[in-house]
């Protein structure tokens, strides 16, 4: 990567203000989804912890959080369909309507695992709010219940979506240059 993380995006895809936008709506409508329920968010790390972040204190209920790590990528940009667990729920799931929280649907396999697994718990329910969404790139049938960007099939570094684990901390979208993974 380059020194200046910035000069490694090739256009910035979505703006600070725009995720800001759609994510405060989406708290909205998911305050009013889940009035009287027994939320609880559970943000798949570490992609989705800008969205987590900002998405929890959208929502105007009392809910619970939590975190679930799964093996990824390492420096590629594709996933394998291997899932492992590698940090598992501090909390129990009994009773709860569960909504995990995504960076971005890609091929499916990784949520779809996910799901798998975390259906055997008692929920009342699960559903699924994702950032970004690449509906071309889907292997796996599954969609999410809420979804605040459909966009292209290109890959998209920043608010918490890492390239090898850097640009998390770009505070916009961006497409990365090719060239980065490329060499
Ligand atoms: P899936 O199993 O192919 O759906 O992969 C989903 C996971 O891949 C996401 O949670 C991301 O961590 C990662 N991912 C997919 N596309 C991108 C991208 O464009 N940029 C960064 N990470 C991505
Ligand atoms: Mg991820």
């Amino acid at each position: 990567m380059n020194e200046d993380m910035r000069a490694d995006i090739e256009r910035i895809l979505l703006t600070e203000e725009e995720i800001q936008e759609k994510v405060t709506a989406l708290g909205r409508q998911i305050t009013q989804d889940y009035k009287g329920k027994n939320l609880m968010l559970v943000s798949v790390l570490k992609g989705s912890i800008a969205f987590m972040a900002d998405l929890m204190r959208a929502i105007d209920l009392p809910l619970k959080i939590d975190f679930l790590s799964v093996s990824s990528y390492g420096a590629s940009t594709s996933s394998s369909g291997t899932v492992e667990i590698r940090k598992d729920l501090d909390i129990d799931l009994h009773g709860v309507d569960l909504l995990i929280v995504e960076d971005i649907l890609d091929s499916g396999r990784t949520l779809h695992k996910i799901i798998q697994l975390l259906k055997e718990r008692g929920t009342a329910s699960i559903k699924i709010a994702c950032l970004l969404d690449k509906p071309e790139r889907r292997v796996v049938p599954l969609s999410a219940d809420y979804t605040c960007f459909d966009i292209p099939d290109r890959f998209v570094v920043g608010y918490g979506l890492d390239y090898d684990q850097h640009y998390r901390n770009l505070p916009y979208i961006g497409v990365l240059k090719p060239e980065v993974y490329e060499k």
